[in-house]
């Protein structure tokens, strides 16, 4: 498996290989590869390469040796459901093994999952492109564009087919500290794709909103609990308060495999807090007084009463609850 690495961007587009499922976790936890849909997308794919070894070592009984390697997996980032969902779907399959070479089957799975992630982006960005009705300026957090996805990507995917529609004017990337996924990535895709982006510090969205420079937040997400809170990268919160105060609507993008119907609300999603240097150094060089303690937490919850419309692949919710919620994932 090929990854494009995405710690050395813009800079460097220099690929990481993953020869086995150690690698694949590896570059999970070390944000080689990030966003929600492409760490599932990664995991399921890390499967085929553990399949593939543990078959050759142990043949038919390789389904005997697989839950440390599975367990590994799952806790290398908790917050992004569509880790365990990809487990899960890979998993389905296994328990239909009949023996015989594991790697041709599993293969396909991975691809159709990587390929249907693909295929829902394309849906999100026309569902949430059809929210915007005059043209207007935005604003997202994070990076949910094709880097963070199979293609296209989610709250990106919505803002590429806005843009085409001619329905935007100007995408606002907040830069996102700690880990500058916005500077970094967001700008790196936008401009790529000759889309007008100007970055900002996290802390400007509030006077931007002021100025009266954008009509909508658009984000994506890790994981969205049954009653429409929704969590997501670190200063999405402050974002949706800020928003709401100046009557900004707020859009958050996910696939349904992003949504977590065995959590009652956003309380109970696990929330990733990283090493401190993330934040206490840039790179290799000290940003804070030496003997500065930190808090590094790298997402938050937004409640679902912040969150104006849940585009996903099956359609929009908007005003989320639970009621509506459950409609969505059952009748679709
Ligand atoms: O820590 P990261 O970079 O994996 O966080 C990514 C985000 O928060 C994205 O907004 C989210 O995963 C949605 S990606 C389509």
């Amino acid at each position: 498996m090929v990854l494009l690495d995405q710690r050395y961007l813009p800079q460097r587009e220099q690929d990481f290989i993953c020869n086995s499922l150690d690698d694949a976790i590896v570059a999970i936890f070390e944000m080689v590869v990030r966003g929600a849909p492409a760490i599932g997308i990664t995991a399921a794919y890390g499967i085929v390469l553990m399949a593939r070894d543990l078959y050759g070592r142990h043949g038919d009984q390789w389904i005997n040796e697989m839950e440390p390697g599975l367990r590994k997996l799952s806790d290398a980032r908790p917050t992004a459901v569509n880790l365990d969902w990809a487990i899960n779907e890979m998993r389905k399959l296994i328990s239909r093994y009949k023996g015989g070479d594991p790697v041709p089957v599993l293969l396909e799975k991975a691809r159709s999952i990587h390929q249907q992630d693909i295929e829902a982006n394309k849906m999100m960005g026309e569902n949430g492109a059809e929210l915007i009705k005059e043209k207007v300026g935005v604003l997202t957090h994070c990076n949910a564009g094709a880097l963070a996805t199979g293609g296209y990507g989610t709250a990106l995917g919505v803002i590429r087919s806005a843009y085409q529609a001619g329905l935007i004017e100007q995408v606002y990337a907040d830069e996102t500290r700690p880990w500058l996924q916005g500077a970094r990535l967001t700008a790196w895709e936008l401009v790529k794709d000759r889309i007008p982006v100007s970055l900002i510090a996290d802390s400007a969205a509030a006077y931007l909103m002021n100025q009266g420079k954008v009509g909508w937040v658009i984000v994506g997400s890790d994981r969205i609990a049954a009653n429409g809170d929704v969590a997501n990268k670190i200063g999405t919160y402050s974002t949706a308060v800020n928003a709401r105060y100046h009557g900004v609507k707020f859009m958050v993008v996910a696939p349904t495999s992003t949504i977590d119907m065995s959590l009652e609300n956003g309380d109970q999603i696990p929330i990733e807090t990283r090493n401190t240097d993330e934040l206490l150094r840039f790179s290799d060089t000290p940003v804070a007084a030496t003997g500065c303690h930190g808090w590094n937490p790298v997402f938050d919850v937004t409640p679902a009463e912040l969150v104006d419309a849940i585009v996903t692949e099956r359609g929009v919710v908007l005003q989320p609850d639970r009621d509506k919620m459950e409609r969505l994932m059952t009748t679709n």
